[in-house]
């Protein structure tokens, strides 16, 4: 409802065409010696060939969990880190082959908020300095008197007002500091706003409060939006399409509205069964909430990496589910249980399309809390089985 109000104030500002494409990204970290790693020269695969396009004036929401690796996406995406493969192109550049003025220049028109103000803003600069420091570093605005009108347009453009740009962020509450952070990013006139988890930090009163904020500066601005989030009921509020990351990789993804109602992976089905108001996914017996361990990022299994968590692998064996595609073969998972032979043996792969589910056996919504239907014997299920 929020989302519809905010975009019908500016229907000409979204288009299908992506400002953003990315393509098979991959980001490598190098482990020193005794952090994970056991050996030198080990290393541990955040992004992991990763594909999305961002249509401008949308609003693409990447969910997962705790170090699934959306913010070293995100730092990749603004050009703070260097991505191991694959690309980035904002309006059609690529990202690697920017000389130092293009990439300035790209910086400018991608801004990254993130999550605690407290931590992102110098809590030795008043509120006027910190949105001065952003103009002269762009070279934008040029004159004391020109920076100091667009910091005034920009302060009461998030909310508030002339009187809070003396002030030091200690002196402001968490709703007001992480509007300064959204003023920060919008005074240099961006294109792209990257929002890594932009109100988990906050109360839920004034959660509801940025969210609207972000909103309405989407629509009146026209900006493209890339929110990070763990929070999959935040992705009903403000995005248009979604992408799910799992250690790495992201296991589905498709237009918001469908990957809520109707999830295909069973990670994502169990991520929506942890949003405590929307029960869609327990409701139709779909998926409990997550339990097991998450792998380490250095030890990946060989199969899929959601086996040692993954209730509908278990489910298969223990209903003997052959309607879902299962062969019936079973082999022992890294964690000692009776797993489907292909979730232990083969890792799914992204398929051509970009709303490839990777999965061997995903959710059918007509499945139902029964179980699949039986499938009639076709030529394509007998393919499948083999
Ligand atoms: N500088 C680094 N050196 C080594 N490993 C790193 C580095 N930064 C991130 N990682 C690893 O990359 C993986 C992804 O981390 P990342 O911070 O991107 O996850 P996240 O999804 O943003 O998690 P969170 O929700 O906790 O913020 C983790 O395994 C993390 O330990
Ligand atoms: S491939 Fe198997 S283990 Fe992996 S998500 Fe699908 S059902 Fe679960
Ligand atoms: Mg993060």
């Amino acid at each position: 409802m929020m989302r519809q109000d905010a975009m019908q104030a500016s229907p000409a500002a979204r288009t299908d065409e992506p400002v953003v494409v990315v393509k098979d990204l991959c980001k490598d970290f190098g482990l020193h010696r005794g952090w994970f790693a056991t050996s030198a020269r080990q290393s541990v695969r955040a992004v992991d060939k990763v594909s999305f396009e961002v249509a401008r004036g949308s609003c693409y929401a990447i969910v997962g969990e705790s170090g699934s690796g959306k913010s070293t996406l995100a730092r990749v995406l603004v050009g703070l880190l260097g991505a191991t493969g694959g690309e980035v192109r904002i309006d059609g550049a690529d990202l690697a082959e920017m000389s130092d003025r293009e990439r300035r220049a790209m910086r400018q028109r991608v801004q990254l908020v993130l999550q605690d103000p407290r931590a992102s803003l110098d809590p030795r600069m008043r509120v006027a300095a910190v949105l001065n420091e952003a103009l002269v570093v762009h070279g934008l605005h040029r004159g004391a008197a020109a920076r100091r009108r667009r910091i005034e347009e920009v302060i009461v453009q998030v909310g508030l007002g002339p009187a809070h740009l003396d002030r030091y962020p200690n002196e402001l509450s968490g709703g007001q500091r992480q509007r300064v952070a959204i003023a920060r990013a919008i005074i240099c006139e961006p294109e792209i706003l990257v929002l890594d988890e932009p109100v988990s930090a906050l109360d839920v009163s004034v959660q509801a409060q940025i969210i609207n904020l972000l909103l309405d500066l989407q629509a009146d601005l026209g900006l493209t939006y890339v929110m990070i989030t763990h929070d999959l009921s935040l992705v009903g509020h403000m995005a248009d399409m979604v992408g799910v990351m799992y250690l790495g990789q992201f296991v589905e993804q498709g237009p918001a509205a469908r990957v809520c109602t109707a999830p295909r992976h069973p990670y994502t089905a169990s991520l929506l069964a942890a949003v405590p108001e929307d029960r869609d996914a327990t409701d139709a017996g779909l998926m409990p909430a997550l339990e097991g361990a998450i792998p380490s990022p250095v030890a990946m299994p060989r199969g899929c990496a959601f086996q040692t968590r993954c209730p509908r692998a278990d489910d298969i064996v223990r209903r003997n589910l052959t309607a879902t595609g299962w062969s019936g073969r079973i082999a022992r998972s890294v964690d000692g249980r009776d797993l489907p032979r292909r979730c232990v043996e083969e890792r799914p792969l992204p398929g051509p399309g970009r709303n490839a589910t990777l999965c061997h056996f995903p959710l059918d919504r007509a499945e139902g809390p029964g179980g699949p239907r039986a499938e009639p014997h076709t030529e394509h299920s007998q393919e499948r089985r083999r």
